[in-house]
């Protein structure tokens, strides 16, 4: 049996936030990851139908602590780590909101470029650790 390919939700950008193995692992002395909060706000602004939040398991570069992919239509899947401090995960909050506003994916933060990672690489011939 085939299923539709069509959805009705117009997404315009995903965010992945890792919660996995060691990110939010406080128990391990890793910095908090605010789940809660972050389920809270995307629910009570209704951002879900527009800009998705998916709380996952390890996304890989766990010795990089509290990793986030962004994906967008314009700016393709982003990494990004370290975000220890509660102010970047509301600063999120707001861009997502604000995509949802504008009904269109918004440059992302500017904050986030001290934080961008790139976990993959075409092959060890150019990695920095080849
Ligand atoms: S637990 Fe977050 S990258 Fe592995």
């Amino acid at each position: 049996m085939l299923y539709p390919l069509e959805t009705k939700r117009t997404i315009f950008a995903q965010i992945f936030v890792c919660n996995g193995c060691c990110c939010g692992r406080t128990e391990k002395g890793n910095p908090a990851v605010p789940v809660d909060y972050l389920k809270a706000e995307f629910k009570a602004r209704k951002l879900i139908r527009n800009v998705q939040v998916t709380i996952s398991g390890c996304l890989g570069p766990c010795d990089v602590p509290n990793v986030v992919g962004i994906l967008t239509h314009t700016e393709g899947l982003r990494w990004f780590g370290n975000l220890t401090e509660h102010w970047q995960f509301e600063s999120l909050i707001e861009w997502a909101t604000k995509v949802k506003e504008a009904q269109a994916a918004l440059p992302l933060p500017q904050w986030l470029e001290a934080h961008a990672l790139t976990p993959m690489v075409e092959s060890m011939a150019n990695s920095a650790v080849a």
